[in-house]
Protein backbone atom coordinates (compact mmCIF):
# COMPACT_ATOMS: atom_id res chain seq x y z
CA UNK A 1 0.00 0.00 0.00
CA UNK A 2 1.85 3.02 -1.09
CA UNK A 3 0.02 6.47 0.39
CA UNK A 4 1.03 9.46 -1.20
CA UNK A 5 3.81 12.03 0.28
CA UNK A 6 4.24 15.16 -0.39
CA UNK A 7 6.69 18.11 0.31
CA UNK A 8 5.58 21.24 2.48
CA UNK A 9 7.71 24.07 1.27
CA UNK A 10 6.48 26.40 4.19
CA UNK A 11 8.69 29.61 5.17
CA UNK A 12 8.75 27.77 8.89
CA UNK A 13 10.57 25.10 7.74
CA UNK A 14 13.18 27.07 5.26
CA UNK A 15 14.11 29.28 8.19
CA UNK A 16 14.49 26.61 10.51
CA UNK A 17 16.97 24.61 7.82
CA UNK A 18 14.55 21.50 8.37
CA UNK A 19 12.52 19.89 5.34
CA UNK A 20 9.28 19.15 5.78
CA UNK A 21 6.81 15.97 4.26
CA UNK A 22 3.79 14.98 4.92
CA UNK A 23 1.94 11.26 4.48
CA UNK A 24 -1.35 11.56 3.38
CA UNK A 25 -2.77 8.95 5.23
CA UNK A 26 -6.11 10.14 4.97
CA UNK A 27 -6.47 9.36 1.54
CA UNK A 28 -6.51 5.81 1.86
CA UNK A 29 -9.67 4.85 1.66
CA UNK A 30 -12.60 7.49 2.03
CA UNK A 31 -14.25 6.10 5.04
CA UNK A 32 -11.10 3.83 6.37
CA UNK A 33 -8.72 6.81 6.53
CA UNK A 34 -5.65 7.54 8.28
CA UNK A 35 -4.44 5.40 11.48
CA UNK A 36 -7.66 3.76 10.74
CA UNK A 37 -6.97 1.21 8.31
CA UNK A 38 -3.54 0.16 9.37
CA UNK A 39 -5.48 -0.03 13.27
CA UNK A 40 -7.80 -2.74 11.63
CA UNK A 41 -6.07 -4.15 9.20
CA UNK A 42 -4.50 -6.59 11.18
CA UNK A 43 -8.06 -7.17 13.86
CA UNK A 44 -9.91 -7.62 10.78
CA UNK A 45 -8.10 -10.65 9.81
CA UNK A 46 -7.88 -11.68 13.25
CA UNK A 47 -11.49 -11.50 13.79
CA UNK A 48 -12.05 -13.33 10.23
CA UNK A 49 -9.96 -16.11 11.51
CA UNK A 50 -11.06 -16.53 15.01
CA UNK A 51 -15.06 -16.86 13.12
CA UNK A 52 -16.60 -13.86 14.31
CA UNK A 53 -19.22 -12.30 12.98
CA UNK A 54 -19.77 -9.30 15.50
CA UNK A 55 -17.25 -6.52 16.33
CA UNK A 56 -17.67 -4.56 19.78
CA UNK A 57 -15.66 -1.59 20.38
CA UNK A 58 -16.13 1.47 22.31
CA UNK A 59 -15.58 5.81 21.67
CA UNK A 60 -16.69 8.98 22.46
CA UNK A 61 -19.39 10.74 20.68
CA UNK A 62 -17.02 11.92 17.96
CA UNK A 63 -14.79 9.28 17.51
CA UNK A 64 -12.85 8.30 14.45
CA UNK A 65 -12.80 4.82 15.52
CA UNK A 66 -16.51 3.82 16.39
CA UNK A 67 -17.00 5.90 12.78
CA UNK A 68 -14.45 3.60 11.37
CA UNK A 69 -15.25 -0.18 12.41
CA UNK A 70 -19.15 0.79 11.59
CA UNK A 71 -18.15 1.42 8.16
CA UNK A 72 -15.37 -1.53 8.34
CA UNK A 73 -18.75 -3.76 9.44
CA UNK A 74 -20.75 -2.81 6.63
CA UNK A 75 -17.97 -3.15 4.38
CA UNK A 76 -16.96 -6.53 5.26
CA UNK A 77 -20.20 -7.99 6.40
CA UNK A 78 -19.41 -7.80 10.65
CA UNK A 79 -22.62 -6.99 12.77
CA UNK A 80 -20.88 -3.77 14.66
CA UNK A 81 -21.52 -3.09 18.03
CA UNK A 82 -20.33 0.48 20.23
CA UNK A 83 -20.43 1.04 23.44
CA UNK A 84 -20.68 4.84 23.69
CA UNK A 85 -19.01 6.84 26.60
CA UNK A 86 -22.28 9.14 28.13
CA UNK A 87 -25.64 7.82 28.91
CA UNK A 88 -27.35 11.41 28.05
CA UNK A 89 -26.40 11.21 24.24
CA UNK A 90 -29.25 8.30 24.17
CA UNK A 91 -32.05 10.54 23.90
CA UNK A 92 -30.48 13.38 22.07
CA UNK A 93 -30.22 14.11 18.31
CA UNK A 94 -27.08 12.23 16.72
CA UNK A 95 -24.49 13.99 16.25
CA UNK A 96 -22.82 13.14 12.61
CA UNK A 97 -20.42 10.98 13.67
CA UNK A 98 -22.62 8.81 15.90
CA UNK A 99 -25.66 8.95 12.75
CA UNK A 100 -23.28 7.95 9.93
CA UNK A 101 -22.50 4.80 12.33
CA UNK A 102 -26.04 3.99 12.97
CA UNK A 103 -26.88 4.37 9.38
CA UNK A 104 -23.99 2.01 8.69
CA UNK A 105 -25.82 -0.38 10.85
CA UNK A 106 -23.81 0.01 14.26
CA UNK A 107 -25.53 -0.57 17.31
CA UNK A 108 -24.95 2.48 19.85
CA UNK A 109 -25.16 1.53 23.30
CA UNK A 110 -24.81 4.43 25.61
CA UNK A 111 -22.70 4.20 29.01
CA UNK A 112 -22.42 6.30 31.90
CA UNK A 113 -18.92 7.62 32.43
CA UNK A 114 -18.60 5.57 35.32
CA UNK A 115 -19.36 2.45 33.42
CA UNK A 116 -17.30 3.80 30.31
CA UNK A 117 -14.15 3.85 32.86
CA UNK A 118 -14.69 0.16 33.08
CA UNK A 119 -13.66 -0.21 29.40
CA UNK A 120 -11.10 -2.79 30.09
CA UNK A 121 -11.90 -4.77 33.00
CA UNK A 122 -12.89 -8.07 31.44
CA UNK A 123 -15.94 -9.13 33.27
CA UNK A 124 -17.60 -5.96 32.32
CA UNK A 125 -17.15 -6.54 28.51
CA UNK A 126 -18.47 -10.01 29.35
CA UNK A 127 -21.35 -8.98 30.83
CA UNK A 128 -21.96 -6.93 27.10
CA UNK A 129 -20.73 -9.98 25.01
CA UNK A 130 -23.83 -11.67 26.98
CA UNK A 131 -26.25 -9.51 26.43
CA UNK A 132 -25.15 -8.94 22.17
CA UNK A 133 -23.72 -12.05 21.24
CA UNK A 134 -20.43 -13.21 21.28
CA UNK A 135 -17.99 -10.62 19.38
CA UNK A 136 -14.42 -9.89 18.69
CA UNK A 137 -14.12 -7.04 20.77
CA UNK A 138 -11.96 -3.82 19.98
CA UNK A 139 -10.30 -1.56 22.60
CA UNK A 140 -11.17 2.12 22.76
CA UNK A 141 -9.75 4.25 19.89
CA UNK A 142 -8.42 0.39 18.62
CA UNK A 143 -5.33 0.17 20.26
CA UNK A 144 -3.72 -3.07 20.78
CA UNK A 145 -0.54 -5.04 19.72
CA UNK A 146 -2.03 -6.10 16.36
CA UNK A 147 -3.50 -2.27 16.12
CA UNK A 148 0.50 -1.24 16.71
CA UNK A 149 1.46 -3.88 14.17
CA UNK A 150 -0.49 -1.93 11.07
CA UNK A 151 0.85 1.04 12.27
CA UNK A 152 4.10 0.37 12.02
CA UNK A 153 4.07 -0.19 8.60
CA UNK A 154 2.77 3.18 7.93
CA UNK A 155 6.62 3.56 7.46
CA UNK A 156 8.25 2.11 4.34
CA UNK A 157 11.13 0.99 2.68
CA UNK A 158 12.78 4.38 1.44
CA UNK A 159 11.79 6.07 4.49
CA UNK A 160 14.99 5.69 5.99
CA UNK A 161 16.86 9.76 5.13
CA UNK A 162 13.95 10.84 7.46
CA UNK A 163 15.65 11.02 11.14
CA UNK A 164 12.20 12.55 12.92
CA UNK A 165 8.09 11.08 12.42
CA UNK A 166 5.55 13.29 13.72
CA UNK A 167 2.40 12.07 15.09
CA UNK A 168 -0.88 13.14 16.80
CA UNK A 169 -1.19 11.25 20.01
CA UNK A 170 -4.80 10.21 21.86
CA UNK A 171 -3.88 6.81 23.42
CA UNK A 172 -0.39 6.50 22.27
CA UNK A 173 -1.09 2.95 19.74
CA UNK A 174 0.09 5.24 16.82
CA UNK A 175 2.87 6.55 18.04
CA UNK A 176 3.94 3.33 19.45
CA UNK A 177 3.66 1.71 16.48
CA UNK A 178 5.73 3.64 14.29
CA UNK A 179 8.61 4.17 17.13
CA UNK A 180 8.64 -0.19 16.72
CA UNK A 181 8.56 0.12 13.56
CA UNK A 182 11.19 3.08 13.13
CA UNK A 183 14.83 2.66 11.39
CA UNK A 184 18.11 3.33 13.30
CA UNK A 185 18.85 6.81 13.73
CA UNK A 186 14.99 7.65 13.36
CA UNK A 187 12.80 9.34 16.55
CA UNK A 188 9.20 9.49 16.50
CA UNK A 189 7.61 12.81 18.13
CA UNK A 190 4.03 12.31 19.09
CA UNK A 191 2.12 15.21 19.98
CA UNK A 192 -0.15 14.71 22.86
CA UNK A 193 -4.23 15.84 21.91
CA UNK A 194 -5.32 14.53 25.71
CA UNK A 195 -4.05 15.13 28.90
CA UNK A 196 -3.48 11.84 29.64
CA UNK A 197 -1.08 11.31 32.50
CA UNK A 198 -1.16 8.06 31.98
CA UNK A 199 -0.18 8.29 28.51
CA UNK A 200 3.64 7.85 29.30
CA UNK A 201 3.36 4.46 30.78
CA UNK A 202 1.65 2.83 28.34
CA UNK A 203 3.53 4.09 25.75
CA UNK A 204 6.38 2.54 27.74
CA UNK A 205 4.42 -0.81 27.92
CA UNK A 206 3.92 -0.82 24.39
CA UNK A 207 6.83 -0.06 23.21
CA UNK A 208 9.50 0.06 25.24
CA UNK A 209 12.76 1.70 24.44
CA UNK A 210 11.35 2.21 21.34
CA UNK A 211 12.59 6.19 20.04
CA UNK A 212 9.23 7.62 20.79
CA UNK A 213 8.91 11.36 22.80
CA UNK A 214 5.89 12.53 23.73
CA UNK A 215 5.38 16.17 23.46
CA UNK A 216 2.44 17.57 25.82
CA UNK A 217 2.86 21.56 25.10
CA UNK A 218 0.31 21.78 22.35
CA UNK A 219 -3.12 19.88 23.40
CA UNK A 220 -5.44 23.14 24.08
CA UNK A 221 -6.39 22.10 26.74
CA UNK A 222 -7.16 18.08 26.39
CA UNK A 223 -9.21 16.08 24.27
CA UNK A 224 -11.19 17.45 21.62
CA UNK A 225 -10.74 21.17 23.37
CA UNK A 226 -11.17 23.67 19.79
CA UNK A 227 -10.37 27.11 21.09
CA UNK A 228 -10.67 29.91 18.41
CA UNK A 229 -6.31 30.03 17.71
CA UNK A 230 -6.74 26.36 16.66
CA UNK A 231 -9.57 27.05 14.40
CA UNK A 232 -7.98 30.18 12.51
CA UNK A 233 -4.66 27.87 12.74
CA UNK A 234 -6.60 25.12 11.06
CA UNK A 235 -8.64 27.17 8.43
CA UNK A 236 -4.93 29.33 7.46
CA UNK A 237 -3.02 26.16 7.25
CA UNK A 238 -5.88 24.57 4.30
CA UNK A 239 -5.58 28.03 2.75
CA UNK A 240 -1.72 27.69 2.87
CA UNK A 241 -1.44 24.43 1.68
CA UNK A 242 -4.42 22.92 0.46
CA UNK A 243 -4.38 20.28 3.04
CA UNK A 244 -7.54 19.97 5.25
CA UNK A 245 -6.97 18.90 8.65
CA UNK A 246 -8.97 18.06 11.83
CA UNK A 247 -8.87 20.17 14.80
CA UNK A 248 -8.85 17.32 17.27
CA UNK A 249 -5.51 15.64 16.08
CA UNK A 250 -4.01 16.65 12.56
CA UNK A 251 -4.10 20.56 13.89
CA UNK A 252 -2.83 20.26 17.14
CA UNK A 253 0.26 18.11 15.65
CA UNK A 254 0.49 20.77 13.07
CA UNK A 255 0.41 23.78 15.55
CA UNK A 256 3.01 21.99 17.63
CA UNK A 257 5.41 21.24 14.49
CA UNK A 258 5.69 24.99 13.28
CA UNK A 259 6.32 26.13 16.81
CA UNK A 260 8.81 23.77 17.42
CA UNK A 261 10.14 24.56 14.05
CA UNK A 262 10.01 28.47 14.65
CA UNK A 263 11.98 27.69 18.44
CA UNK A 264 14.43 25.61 17.35
CA UNK A 265 12.99 22.16 18.95
CA UNK A 266 13.05 20.48 15.32
CA UNK A 267 16.94 20.90 15.20
CA UNK A 268 18.43 22.69 11.72
CA UNK A 269 19.13 20.09 9.44
CA UNK A 270 16.54 17.48 10.50
CA UNK A 271 14.61 15.66 7.82
CA UNK A 272 10.97 15.19 8.93
CA UNK A 273 8.19 13.15 8.03
CA UNK A 274 4.88 14.24 9.00
CA UNK A 275 1.85 11.62 9.22
CA UNK A 276 -1.38 12.87 8.55
CA UNK A 277 -3.60 10.02 10.37
CA UNK A 278 -7.33 11.54 8.72
CA UNK A 279 -10.03 12.12 11.38
CA UNK A 280 -11.53 14.36 8.87
CA UNK A 281 -14.82 13.23 9.59
CA UNK A 282 -14.96 14.67 13.07
CA UNK A 283 -15.15 18.31 11.71
CA UNK A 284 -18.86 18.14 10.86
CA UNK A 285 -19.83 17.23 15.23
CA UNK A 286 -17.13 19.96 15.93
CA UNK A 287 -18.63 22.32 13.80
CA UNK A 288 -21.91 21.83 15.38
CA UNK A 289 -20.50 22.78 19.11
CA UNK A 290 -18.63 25.64 17.65
CA UNK A 291 -21.98 26.86 15.74
CA UNK A 292 -23.64 26.47 19.16
CA UNK A 293 -21.54 29.01 21.03
CA UNK A 294 -21.50 31.12 18.31
CA UNK A 295 -17.89 31.25 17.45
CA UNK A 296 -15.85 30.96 14.31
CA UNK A 297 -16.67 27.54 12.55
CA UNK A 298 -13.57 25.58 9.83
CA UNK A 299 -13.47 25.55 6.81
CA UNK A 300 -14.69 22.47 4.93
C1 LIG B 1 -7.39 11.15 13.21
C2 LIG B 1 -6.61 10.56 14.31
N1 LIG B 1 -5.31 10.87 14.42
C3 LIG B 1 -4.54 10.39 15.42
C4 LIG B 1 -5.09 9.58 16.38
C5 LIG B 1 -4.22 9.15 17.51
O1 LIG B 1 -4.03 7.82 17.52
P1 LIG B 1 -3.71 7.02 18.85
O2 LIG B 1 -5.01 6.89 19.59
O3 LIG B 1 -3.21 5.75 18.33
O4 LIG B 1 -2.71 7.79 19.63
C6 LIG B 1 -6.44 9.20 16.31
C7 LIG B 1 -7.06 8.30 17.29
O5 LIG B 1 -7.10 7.12 17.12
C8 LIG B 1 -7.23 9.71 15.25
O6 LIG B 1 -8.54 9.42 15.13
Amino acid sequence: MKALTEILELPEAQQAGVTLHIRREDLLFPDLSGNKYRKLKYNLEAAREAGANRLLTFGGAYSNHIHAVAAAGKAFGWETVGLIRGEELSGAPRNPTLQDAEDNGMHLVFLTRSDYRRRNDPDFVKTYLERYGPAYVLPEGGSNALALRGCSEILQPGDEHYNTICCATGTGGTLAGLALGANTGQRVRGYAVVRDPGLESQLSAWAPGAPWTLVRDYDFGGYAKVPPALVAFVNAFRERTGIPLDPVYTGKMLFGVLEDLRSGRLAPGSRVLLIHTGGLQGIRGVNRELQKKNLPLLQV
